[in-house]
């Protein structure tokens, strides 16, 4: 394999970051990668030596284990790296972490309360830096809803996802992602709790380039008309403050039955997890027929992988040069 030096270093800090060409480019690489190792092919060849640090100032279960594992399939190795443990929880700033972080790994990974701390990071770091959750987005997990939602229904166009519920990180990324691969996406949240006014501008911007159709609404039941996808998340996000009125406001936009009722025949719900089961979204759907959230929780692996090769191996014609 012919191996190159990046100019400029890539950092996937929300979903577009990525071109529509690339988005496509590294789910197409993450069903390769995950029928590969479906099928027992080795894959311990494709990151020798590489090192990925993982930043946590908030917990995680999939996102840890999925980069941590899809590291080691690799050949490479992952750094768990709680803030707290770090010196950066002794007031150690951030650009002195990313330089000096940059100096023994290939690549980072942070999930970090405030987007700017991520985009500081970024800026001092040498390496890669990918974005693990903000306050803002989640774009690795926007990724790999796309690829799983690809797996459901053989692509995007003309395909439509609802988002009812809270204004969040989950929802802008759902928007870009979507943007991106030519999904529609529909969103309805409660009154005054609208997705961030920036992300909607980008999300407007792409959609034409790839026949994605962006709306907004207050009723989740006009959302989720002719939905293929019913997407949720929980109310309160990690570091979020919402308010009592909102939360009230927000039972109308429990996922149940009667809502899933209201789509297509063949919908799928979604969820990124962790779930509360009795808030967002009931029990019964969650663990019911039409719930595909295990297949998205197990799709991040696939996508961290994708992309960290991409971003590590970068052969010539790589999707990120
Ligand atoms: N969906 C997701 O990012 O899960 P974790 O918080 O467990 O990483
Ligand atoms: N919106 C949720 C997603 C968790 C993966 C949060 O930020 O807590």
């Amino acid at each position: 394999m012919q191996l190159q030096t990046r100019a400029t270093k890539f950092d996937l800090l929300t979903d577009d970051d990525l071109t529509p060409e690339q988005a496509v480019a590294i789910i197409d690489r993450a069903a390769q990668l995950k029928a590969q190792l479906k099928a027992g092919e080795p894959q311990n060849h494709l990151l020798p030596g590489k090192t990925l640090a993982m930043i946590f100032e908030k917990p995680s279960t999939r996102t840890r284990v999925s980069f941590e594992v899809g590291m080691a399939q690799m050949g490479g190795h992952a750094l768990y790296l709680s803030a707290h443990d770090l010196q950066l929880g002794r007031g150690e700033t951030i650009e002195d972490t990313g330089a000096v972080l940059s100096r023994y790994v290939d690549v980072i990974m942070a999930r970090m309360f405030k987007h700017t701390d991520v985009t500081l990071l970024a800026k001092s770091a040498s390496v890669p830096v990918i974005n693990g959750l903000s306050d803002l987005s989640h774009p690795t997990q926007g990724l790999a809803d796309m690829l799983t939602i690809k797996e459901q229904f053989g692509g995007w166009n003309g395909h439509k996802l609802a988002y009812v519920g809270n204004k969040n990180n989950m929802v802008n990324s759902l928007l870009l992602a979507g943007a991106l691969v030519g999904l529609d996406v529909a969103v309805a949240t409660p009154p005054h709790n609208t997705p961030d006014p920036d992300i909607v501008k980008r999300a407007q911007a792409i959609a034409p380039q790839t026949g994605s159709t962006i709306e907004f609404f207050e009723n989740p039941y006009h959302a989720i008309m002719n939905a293929d996808i019913v997407y949720t998340d929980v109310w309160v996000s990690m570091g979020q403050d919402v308010d009592a009125e909102t939360l009230d406001n927000l039972k109308a936009y429990q996922v149940d039955e009667e809502m899933m009722s209201g789509t297509l025949p063949n919908s799928v719900f979604m969820h990124c997890l962790p779930m509360m089961r009795g808030q967002e979204v009931t029990a019964e759907i969650a663990g019911g027929p039409q719930s595909i959230i295990y297949d998205q929780a197990e799709n991040r692996l696939h996508v961290h992988k994708a992309l960290l090769y991409e971003l590590l191996v970068n052969p010539l014609g790589s999707v990120l040069l």
